[in-house]
């Protein structure tokens, strides 16, 4: 998969007429291309005749998920095509609405992208960075299982003082805010914040992106950290870095705080539309951006999800420069799996975590917990002990 700030010479009407003209083909070409960025970051892994338990899709198009403790465990070929990589025993897993979205086509046959556990093999040309017994921590497709197969590229090793269930959250739901926020140019490329950008709004806060982002946006030591939650989550969001709050399902706030709020903002960090449930922010958040002398905006919009039109510019590198959509990778993110923690650790700020026991019974309710949009926080699966 990909982090993407793609450029564009294509006028943006020209394009939104024509794409608005099909939408059938728009829906194809939307899933055509997330086929492809699926698909380029999987390796076709052997398996063992050993059993396992894991969470599995089923059918190829519909997500249809089940628990099974007959999966087969992935074989790990220490000389071959595991040479680079490490087989760990899974002890946590977290989940993301990626997981019950993806069909099997897209997102291969088991469950889950988020994990902690066990380093149990080491492959040949891994050996100098990991060790049977170490702690690791990172993403790969089909972490919803006993043991999983993965590149070194996609881990980093435990720190010091953190729980297992902690580690298990950190990767999908940190590093795509942390994506975004190199994509607001709000964060270098050395992981330090831009000299004077100080506003950030978080909008969808109270989730696992939310969180996730008002914990980032603290550590790296912006002033004005606005959430936009429901009134229910402000003493949360607050804990975890907010500086104001914004109830949403209070239509005077909305109207009052987007009003008063024209151009202040140095980024705002979109978690919440297109999620599923009609969320829209986008048009009325580029208002609030920043802008330069000339009326050009300064201030960058940054959403994780998107309506189709945002999806099909995103991958035909066709994103207007201060509102973009990023779809954070599963690849090469060993160096930021290694930052967040190291910026969570300034602040002590850890994942706030619901926990449910990895069997039928607690992975129908985790995910029904998912799907009901109102989780705080991650929700993580205790794989084994
Ligand atoms: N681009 C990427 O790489 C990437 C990576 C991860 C996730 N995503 C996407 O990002 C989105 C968020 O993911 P997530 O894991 O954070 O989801 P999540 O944890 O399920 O989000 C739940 C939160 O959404 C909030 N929410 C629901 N409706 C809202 C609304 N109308 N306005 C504001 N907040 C609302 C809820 O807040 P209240 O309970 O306070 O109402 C709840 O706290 C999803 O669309 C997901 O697919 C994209």
């Amino acid at each position: 998969m990909i982090a993407a700030d793609r450029g564009s010479n294509i006028s943006y009407e020209n394009f939104t007429s024509a794409v608005q003209s099909s939408d059938l083909l728009l829906k194809i070409l939307f899933l055509s291309g997330l086929v492809l960025v699926l698909l380029s970051g999987r390796r076709k892994h052997m398996t063992s005749n050993l059993p396992m338990k894991a969470y599995v899709r089923q059918g190829n198009l519909i997500a249809n998920l089940a628990f099974t403790n007959q999966a087969s465990r992935p074989s790990f070929d220490e000389e071959g095509q595991d040479k680079n990589g490490v087989l760990v025993k899974v002890i946590s897993a977290s989940i993301n609405p990626f997981d019950y979205k993806a069909p099997k086509i897209m997102a291969g046959k088991v469950v889950g992208l988020d994990f902690c556990g066990t380093v149990t093999q080491v492959g040949k040309d891994a050996s100098s960075k990991f060790k049977i017994g170490d702690l690791v921590f990172g993403c790969n497709l089909g972490t919803l299982a006993e043991f999983i197969s993965v590149p070194t590229t996609q881990i980093a090793k435990a720190a010091m003082n953190w729980k297992p269930h902690e580690l298990g959250c950190i990767a999908v739901a940190y590093v795509s805010p942390l994506t975004a926020l190199k994509a607001g140019q709000v964060l270098d490329s050395n992981y330090k914040k831009v000299e004077g950008k100080d506003s950030i709004l978080v909008i969808g806060a109270s989730g696992g992106t939310g969180i996730a982002s008002l914990q980032l946006a603290k550590a790296l030591g912006f002033k004005r950290i606005v959430a936009i939650c429901s009134s229910k989550n402000a003493t949360f969001v607050k804990e975890n870095g907010a500086t104001e709050v914004v109830d949403y399902t209070n239509e005077r706030e909305m109207i009052q705080f987007f009003g008063e709020n024209f151009g202040t903002f140095d980024m705002v960090l979109d978690c919440a539309t297109n999620s599923g449930h009609g969320e829209d922010y986008w048009n009325k958040s580029v208002q609030l951006l920043k802008r330069n002398k000339d009326y050009t905006f300064s201030g960058n919009y940054v959403a994780l999800n998107g309506p189709p039109v945002k999806l099909l510019r995103y991958f035909f590198g066709m994103q207007k420069p201060n509102e973009k959509l990023i779809i954070a990778t599963v690849e090469n993110t060993s160096k930021d799996l290694e930052q967040i923690v190291e910026m969570l650790n300034k602040t002590g700020a850890r994942p706030h975590t619901h926990r449910f026991i990895f069997d039928p019974v607690g992975i129908e309710s985790g995910f029904e917990l998912l799907k009901s949009r109102r989780t705080k926080g991650k929700i993580v699966f205790d794989i084994s002990g």
